[in-house]
């Protein structure tokens, strides 16, 4: 790792605008780090597709991330961490994490009556992949997970706060509230931006777990722990790429970042 350079990007991505969520929360923890995000806005929704599929994307989008020479990778989609993490880190030599091992590792530290709520894709509610993360830190915690596909098309669409998004949430949520749940993990990167209606109507007793707040401090770990962290005075550079839609990407990432963008590239994915 020695010969790697410190002030290298991390590189950083999801099937969309979701993992923006994580580069933000990246970005805040870790002021010095640069970042290469790449949404795939061509492919997106992960969260219905197959295993295969998304690892065959993931592969793609990392041989894309490395020809940018990241030092690292953050995979900032529960759906691809649920299904490719464990296929794709034995094929790299640089550090990569996803979301999904520090947002179980979050709430199992935070929960009281060890009754955990998990929301996420179908992909990665079907996965198990929170339960069994949970599971190996706790045996006796029970995990209910529940599919919110309605979700990410409402947040893809700026619905944040509107009386239809409330009503789909109120649907998926009220069997969840019946369970007696205290932590709930926003396990898919669009959640937390609909913090405020799951929250409403989870009620003040159910904590919510963002696993982007974990997955940067994850990530610092890696970076101090492989010795690869950016030099306090440098000076981050952010460069964002998608694999389509590169207006509209902008104008929603300009939205939730703290920071203007004011370029987007799109690319061919399926050329890597
Ligand atoms: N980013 C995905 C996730 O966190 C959600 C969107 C999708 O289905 O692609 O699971």
């Amino acid at each position: 790792m020695d010969s790697v350079n410190k002030n290298a990007p991390v590189g950083v991505f999801d099937s969309g605008v979701g993992g923006l969520t994580v580069a933000r929360e990246i970005t805040r923890q870790l002021p010095n780090e640069s970042i290469v995000y790449f949404g795939d806005t061509a492919r997106v929704p992960y969260g219905s597709k197959s295993k295969d599929t998304i690892i065959r994307y993931s592969r793609q989008i990392v041989r894309f991330l490395r020809t940018k020479n990241v030092k690292a990778i953050v995979i900032a989609c529960n759906t691809a961490s649920a299904f490719a993490l464990n296929t794709i880190e034995k094929e790299l030599d640089i550090p990569i994490i996803g979301v999904v091992k520090p947002g179980a590792k979050s709430a199992i530290e935070n929960t009281k009556n060890n009754r955990i709520g998990i929301i996420g894709t179908e992909g990665t509610i079907n996965s198990e992949l929170y339960t069994e993360y949970i599971h190996g830190i706790d045996p006796e915690a029970t995990v209910i997970g529940k599919a919110c596909p309605l979700f990410v098309p409402l947040v893809e669409e700026g619905m944040l706060h509107d009386t239809v998004t409330d009503e789909v949430a109120r649907r998926y949520l009220d069997e969840l509230k019946e369970q007696n749940i205290d932590s709930l993990i926003l396990g898919c990167t669009h959640y937390p931006l609909l913090r405020s209606t799951i929250g409403k109507i989870m009620g003040e007793n159910v904590n919510l777990v963002n696993p982007a707040y974990e997955t940067a401090i994850s990530l610092g770990e890696l970076l101090k722990k492989n010795n690869i962290r950016a030099d306090i005075n440098a000076k981050p550079k952010y460069q964002f790429f998608v694999s389509d839609a590169a207006d509209k990407f902008k104008s929603f990432a300009n939205s939730i970042m703290p920071f203007r963008i004011d370029e987007t590239n799109r690319i061919n994915i399926e050329e890597y």
